[in-house]
């Protein structure tokens, strides 16, 4: 406990003799875990997308707060401030949210947990003090971890997690929350990112890494190939089952394009996250973005790009800042003459047609905007390019491409689907 974490004292205390009194049982319950799975397939998780009627300005909030954090977080564990944008104002409710159920312990308990590249530990309890959990195994130790949009403080416990039918992983490293805030409507996170933003999470052995369930599951030799395959949909009803993970593999039935890789960029802060380089341009090759290093994320709703490239973005559309929602708005006449922007990711470009840059329509007013207004996902970083960090391709763009994060080789892969093209908004 020598770090000055952003945490209470006392609470600290608190924790570490519950952690204390918890290993002294700990310590005939269990032996080494063995495998619980024979045959090596991909497995597939279906993703629940809810959304949250959350009024003014909170999409753009909440992702501008979230980027903060990362480039927060780069700079080191304990750097983001418990005081960040999203705190301590109205915007703590999540509008979009891709969940999945997961089961923690034997006999399990089913939590709906968010799915994130952006951070790396997996936790519960966000919704219910669980604290004791019989079946899992607890360490000595403490776990927090601090977003843009929240934070938790909890016990480190040795959980057999089912992911799903297939795929159970013994003695998988969960925090069980004491204390959590911004986190209603979920039981915590699914954290999928790099394993290097596990470190300095745990309180008492900072410098130690908490392996990522995908990390976990390669290890015990679980997965056919060492890779998570991501698929968003742009459907526009709330609250459906839409979306998929796979561990260990891709499912080829998601895409219909070349799945084309791209190497994670080496630029920081963009390389502690699924980090790329690409390039953007707007309708006949118009610049917006000549080149950059950013992430793909799965917890961000819009498209974020540094404040130079938006503002050009912006002078193409001729879109106007809408004070409401904090969103460009256009015309119908603008809409009418919006053009695609291309996406130039390895040396392959994606295309962003008219329809995929606006905000779904029929979730206008969950977002605080007109009913009859056209919005666009695309917004301000925050931030001018050059930093490391000149871009975030969140959900509004994923839901357009099928991703995958090849954890083993270091790469990210993009492929068109059916919904590259769809109309749907
Ligand atoms: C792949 O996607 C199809 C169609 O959505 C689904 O039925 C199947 O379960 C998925 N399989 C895997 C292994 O991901
Ligand atoms: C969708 O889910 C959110 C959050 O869980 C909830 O607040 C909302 O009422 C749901 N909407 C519908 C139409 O079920
Ligand atoms: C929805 O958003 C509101 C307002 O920000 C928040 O108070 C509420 O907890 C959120 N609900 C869910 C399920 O996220
Ligand atoms: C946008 O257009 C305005 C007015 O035409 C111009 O002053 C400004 O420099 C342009 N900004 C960018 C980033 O192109
Ligand atoms: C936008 O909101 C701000 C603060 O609420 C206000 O000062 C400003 O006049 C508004 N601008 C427009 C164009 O309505
Ligand atoms: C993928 O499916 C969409 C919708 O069915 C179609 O428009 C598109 O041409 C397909 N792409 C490829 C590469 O087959």
């Amino acid at each position: 406990m020598v770090r000055t974490h952003t945490l209470h004292a006392p609470l600290l205390l608190l924790l570490c003799s519950v952690a204390a009194s918890h290993q002294s049982l700990a310590l005939n319950v269990r032996s080494y875990p063995s495998s619980t799975t024979d045959s090596k397939t991909p497995v597939a998780l279906s993703l629940a997308r809810n959304v949250n009627a959350t009024g003014s300005r909170n999409v753009l909030k909440l992702d501008q707060a979230r980027a903060q954090a990362f480039r927060a977080r780069a700079r080191g564990p304990n750097q983001i401030p418990s005081n960040a944008a999203a705190f301590n104002d109205e915007a703590t409710g999540r509008v979009v949210t891709y969940t999945v159920n997961v089961a923690v312990g034997n006999p399990p308990t089913s939590y709906n947990l968010l799915i994130d590249t952006g951070s790396s530990n997996t936790w519960v309890g966000a919704a219910s003090l669980d604290l004791f959990h019989p079946s899992c195994q607890p360490t000595k130790d403490i776990v927090a971890v601090s977003y843009g949009s929240g934070s938790f403080i909890g016990l480190e416990k040795l959980c057999e997690v089912t992911l799903a039918e297939g795929l159970t992983i013994p003695e998988q490293s969960v925090g069980v929350a004491a204390i959590s805030k911004g986190f209603n409507g979920v039981d915590g996170i699914l954290g999928i990112g790099p394993v290097d933003l596990t470190q300095g999470t745990l309180v008492l052995e900072s410098e130690k890494e908490v392996p990522t369930v995908t990390d976990y599951a390669q290890k015990l030799g679980l997965l056919t190939e060492y890779i998570v395959g991501i698929s968003f949909e742009p459907l526009n009803q709330d609250n459906e089952t839409n979306g998929e993970l796979t561990f260990g593999g891709v499912n080829h039935s998601k895409y219909n394009g070349t799945l084309n890789y791209a190497p994670l960029t080496k630029v920081s802060p963009a390389s502690k996250y699924v980090g790329i380089d690409q390039k953007i341009t707007y309708g006949e090759g118009q610049p917006v973005m000549p080149s950059g290093s950013g992430i793909l994320d799965t917890g961000t709703t819009l498209i974020l790009l540094a404040t130079d490239a938006f503002d050009k973005y912006k002078n193409y559309t001729g879109a106007q800042l809408d004070n409401d929602t904090g969103l460009l708005r256009i015309t119908p006449e603008q809409y009418a003459n919006l053009k695609s922007l291309q996406f130039t990711i390895g040396g392959v470009s994606y295309e962003l047609t008219q329809n995929a840059q606006i905000w779904p329509r029929t979730l206008n007013a969950a977002m605080g905007g007109d009913p009859e207004g056209i919005y666009l996902i695309v917004n301000d970083l925050g931030q001018i390019s050059g930093s490391g960090l000149d871009f975030i391709d969140g959900m509004g763009f994923l839901e357009r491409f099928y991703m995958v994060y090849d954890v083993g080789n270091s790469r990210a892969g993009l492929a068109t689907t059916p919904f590259t093209y769809a109309t749907t908004n």
